[in-house]
């Protein structure tokens, strides 16, 4: 008897051990001490990226995934973008593009961890920061303090997205990829009084209240509240330490790039330069890197944030906004990644020793005395290279680089010492070359007739249209008696139009008098030109245009947009006529808009006319719709828009997003790598239209009849367009 219940027990014992380390083993939550995240109980050195969901297609993410797990990658980084999710109150949107549990599914396949960024503010040069425009018009609201109103809303998406992630399992703690969750978002409570602190101790303990047994993190936060994370965000992460001395030292937003925007010159950060960060922020502790971007990809439809930011979301990453490897910068980052990974060991069990190896020179060293050793030699200097001595060794260092000693004896890896040639890219035309073009008119007759909101005086334009469009007209009419002496011979008058911004065109009695536009510094516009009056009653019409709306800044939820006036003719026989207190009419959006005219639904709700090159009109605001084959090949396809002014693409009834040859202005001169990099240092294409290649994705594709449909808004040439395929030469990619 004894014995056997002895067995029993030891059985029974054994069998309780086994459930209960296997459980431990898959239902382990992620914890973190100063030294690191701990998973499965382990420190780890991680190395992560961002790819946003939306900016490219689901069909594109394994993809993505896979190429950032060969890059050396540990985690994928993204956002999650309320706006998307939530178009109206309450109705929700998880499909394609925004299938946000597909995407992290995705990332658990390849093998990778995940940081859910849900924000919900994100920035991102994403359309309103990501908040839904809706939320500016809930009674009482606002955004980011502590209001009632905002915390239900941000509340509620939060515990919806995280509710969802639990009911798929997959956070860490049940077994699934995500290891990290961030709420808010590069906030700065110190400066924003006690309201500001008080929201953001609400939204930590909100979140932690959560229960999603992984950490929740802060970016760009100096003093996050237990137990949350704070981290850092930057081109550098030198100034920063974790806010309690138990926290671990983390830095969510590397910045591998930077943003375009339309009329400003592409960005470019040196890999030299960005590796020479990464690796400073290891060799103090740092244990947790995230490039922002790892792929940008592209803003699609009307995503971009604003204004002004361009369809491309290329940020220099990686990963270019097509999807191809861009060299050297994949591949000296994974090698950079190889050799931190080589030091894992002793950076997440030792703290460093720093010796001093001479001026602006340094040694980093993780050293146990009893074997485990590893050694960062690094040279601050901008100008000079230098030869330093380490354990009676020597070493060369250029400016402004360091080297990493996994064994405190072999240099495996200096960061300005590329191996790897630059990738050659090129957009070659692929057949059929050119579209064969029929056009429709936008309709300007019965814009007032058709408007159904009337007031004295201009209405912000955000609160008209919602943002279901980035059109408003402003309609109103002026009468002119037949005794003025500019009717008989005398100078023309002149309209002077003020604007919020972002564009807009003038048009008297139908006809196109201008545009002016603003930039992104200066967010107000000024029109100011000659039109053409006669006696009697004349329409003026005033096409307000958007171009993505803000996402930065202090309550930026309150800057407007849209004609503010005063609106003046000036050179009549009474001086100047203020037409700002008017009776205007509104009109939201296009007429081709209302119609549908994108879609391949839509399409034939109106009479084309069949285009020639030769005939073409030159009216001002033209839609053009043609029929495409796609091409055969794997390569990326892009829209050429060289000949084109400014408007909107749609490809089988999907925006491929806004389009603008705005000139690039700035200095594209000298690039060095060494010295603190600021995106003004490394500049390309002045002079060139800042973006004349639109990204078209192959899954939007069929093989035969492609609709594609332009709304052109500065009488550009659409005899022009061409559709190019991207073929990159990048050299072998090292270790694969
Ligand atoms: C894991 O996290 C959850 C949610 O935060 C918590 O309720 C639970 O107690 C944690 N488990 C352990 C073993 O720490
Ligand atoms: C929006 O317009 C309405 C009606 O004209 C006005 O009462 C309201 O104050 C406006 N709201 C904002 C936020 O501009």
């Amino acid at each position: 008897m004894d014995t056997i219940a002895n067995s029993v027990s030891k059985l029974l014992t054994l069998f309780l051990t086994v459930l209960f380390v296997g459980s431990e083993l898959t239902h382990c939550n992620v914890t973190y001490d100063r030294k690191s995240l701990l998973i499965n109980g382990q420190r780890r050195i991680l190395i992560s990226g961002s790819i946003h969901y939306p900016r490219s297609t689901p069909e594109m993410w394994e993809d993505l995934i896979w190429k950032a797990k060969h890059g050396g990658l540990d985690v994928i980084d993204t956002y999650v973008f309320w706006d998307v999710h939530e178009p109206s109150p309450g109705n929700y949107d998880f499909e394609g593009r925004y299938d946000l549990v597909r995407f992290i599914k995705t990332v658990q396949k390849v093998g990778l961890y995940a940081n859910l960024r849900i924000g919900p503010y994100v920035c991102a040069e994403w359309n309103f920061g990501g908040i839904p425009v809706w939320l500016k018009y809930v009674p009482g609201v606002s955004f980011r303090t502590d209001n009632e109103p905002f915390k239900a809303a941000m509340q509620g998406f939060t515990q919806k997205i995280v509710q969802m992630m639990k009911s798929e399992k997959l956070f860490q703690s049940q077994g699934g990829p995500i290891i990290l969750s961030q709420i808010e978002n590069e906030y700065g409570p110190e400066s924003r009084g006690a309201a500001g602190r008080a929201y953001v101790n609400w939204a930590a303990s909100m979140a932690v209240g959560l229960g999603t047994g992984v950490p929740w993190v802060m970016c760009k936060e100096n003093d996050a509240p237990d137990p949350v994370i704070n981290s850092c965000n930057g081109f550098y992460c030198d100034d920063f330490s974790p806010n309690k001395p138990y926290k671990p030292s983390m830095w969510t937003e590397t910045w591998s790039g930077w943003f375009t925007e339309f009329g400003g010159p592409i960005h470019q950060r040196p890999v030299e330069d960005l590796s020479f960060a990464v690796a400073r922020f290891i060799q103090k502790g740092g244990s947790y890197v995230n490039y922002y971007m790892y792929h940008g990809g592209t803003n699609f439809g009307r995503s971009a944030g604003g204004p002004f930011i361009t369809t491309s979301y290329d940020y220099d990453a990686p990963i270019d906004e097509y999807g191809l490897i861009r060299q050297p910068k994949y591949s000296h980052l994974k090698e950079l990644h190889k050799a931190i990974k080589r030091c894992e060991h002793a950076l997440v069990s030792l703290d460093p020793t720093v010796l001093s190896l001479g001026t602006l020179l340094q040694a980093h060293v993780f050293s146990s005395g009893t074997g485990t050793c590893a050694a960062f030699l690094a040279n601050y200097n901008a100008q000079s290279a230098a030869t330093v001595t380490f354990n009676n060794r020597h070493y060369d260092l250029p400016p402004w680089s360091i080297s990493i000693l996994p064994d405190c004896k072999i240099d495996v890896f200096n960061t300005a010492k590329v191996r790897v040639q630059p990738s050659q890219v090129k957009m070659l035309p692929v057949k059929p070359k050119l579209f064969s073009w029929e056009s429709y008119d936008e309709d300007l007759s019965s814009l007032a007739e058709s408007s159904r909101i009337t007031a004295p005086g201009l209405l912000e334009q955000l609160n008209v249209t919602r943002d279901t469009s980035d059109y408003l007209w402003y309609i109103t009419s002026v009468d002119i008696s037949s005794s003025e002496s500019f009717l008989r011979g005398g100078q023309k008058p002149s309209i002077n139009v003020q604007s919020a911004g972002h564009a807009v065109h003038v048009f008297v009695n139908g006809q196109f008098s201008g545009s002016a536009f603003g930039t992104r510094e200066q967010r107000s516009c000024t029109y100011n030109g000659p039109v053409d009056l006669r006696a009697g009653a004349n329409k003026i019409a005033l096409l307000s245009v958007t171009v993505g709306l803000q996402n930065v800044g202090r309550h930026y939820e309150t800057w407007e947009a849209g004609i503010t006036g005063p609106v003046l003719l000036h050179g009549l026989d009474q001086g100047q006529k203020d037409l700002t207190w008017n009776k205007w009419s509104y009109k939201v959006g296009l007429r081709g808009e209302a119609m549908n005219l994108v879609s391949p639904n839509g399409v034939s709700s109106v009479d084309w006319v069949q285009e020639s090159q030769a005939t073409q009109s030159r009216s001002q605001l033209k839609w053009y719709k043609a029929y495409f084959d796609a091409p055969g090949g794997k390569e990326p396809l892009a829209l050429d828009l060289e000949s084109m002014g400014k408007g909107q693409v749609w490809i089988n009834g999907q925006s491929i997003g806004r389009y603008w040859m705005a000139y690039a202005k700035g200095d594209c001169n000298s690039c060095t790598y060494s010295g603190t990099f600021r995106p003004v240092k490394c500049q390309l294409g002045c002079g060139q239209p800042t973006q004349r290649w639109y990204h078209v994705p192959r899954s939007w594709l069929k093989p035969t009849k492609n609709l594609i449909v332009v709304f052109e808004e500065l009488g550009g040439n659409p005899w022009k367009i061409s559709l190019v395929k991207r073929v990159a030469h990048t050299p072998a990619v090292h270790g694969q």
